[in-house]
């Protein structure tokens, strides 16, 4: 049994929770690209630098709420979609990441991994300065009609997710399920 350390990076990083209900006010831009530009000091093998962030307008904005209302009332129905577009169209901050893909798979795998680095690098830095994030990786992104709206070809790159980010309504409560000694492995 461990003490949990309680100085303020341990606080940060048990701290950070995902959004999911925002306040309407944005995020400056500036504080959102200096995330960024902490984001890519993630590791990343052979330095590829395979992260490539979205930072969708209104117009691309309302073509992906447009495209994820036509999924949901294919699947669940009109009022669905409707109440989706209104959740979505609250949203202050939208994001895209996308991992450049390799030929090599293991090159790949290991991109993705660098990205995965490079969410959590901007997600620790926002939630520093009070803003939560949520990572969506819901049907809409893994459209082909997502990829065209962003301009990016499906063959070269593979969205790691959709972002929202911005102030949040309310922190969710911490939880995790399994006490550190029941997934730590020591060996001989
Ligand atoms: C790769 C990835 C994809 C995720 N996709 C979704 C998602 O589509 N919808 C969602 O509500 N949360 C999504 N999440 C957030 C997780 O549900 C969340 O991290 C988890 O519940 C633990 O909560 P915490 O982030 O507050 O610790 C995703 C997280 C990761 C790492």
């Amino acid at each position: 049994m461990i003490e949990p350390a309680n100085d303020a990076i341990a606080e940060l990083l048990r701290g950070r929770r995902t959004i999911h209900n925002f306040q309407a006010e944005p995020v400056p831009q500036a504080l959102l690209l200096q995330a960024l530009e902490l984001a890519r000091w993630a590791p990343n093998h052979h330095l590829t630098e395979p992260w490539r962030f979205y930072l969708p307008g209104p117009a691309t904005i309302a073509e992906i709420i447009d495209l994820n209302c036509r999924l949901v009332a294919a699947q669940k129905g009109a009022a669905a979609a409707d109440n989706k577009r209104r959740r979505w169209a609250s949203m202050p901050g939208w994001l895209v990441l996308t991992s450049q893909r390799s030929d090599k798979p293991v090159c790949q795998q290991e991109d993705y991994a660098a990205c995965c680095c490079a969410v959590q690098n901007m997600q620790l830095y926002l939630a520093s300065k009070g803003v939560g994030v949520k990572w969506s990786t819901g049907t809409v992104t893994r459209e082909a009609a997502f990829y065209q709206i962003l301009g990016a070809d499906p063959e070269q790159e593979q969205v790691v997710g959709l972002f929202w980010y911005g102030y949040p309504v309310l922190t969710p409560p911490r939880r995790r399920n399994k006490d550190v000694a029941e997934i730590t492995i020591e060996l001989p």
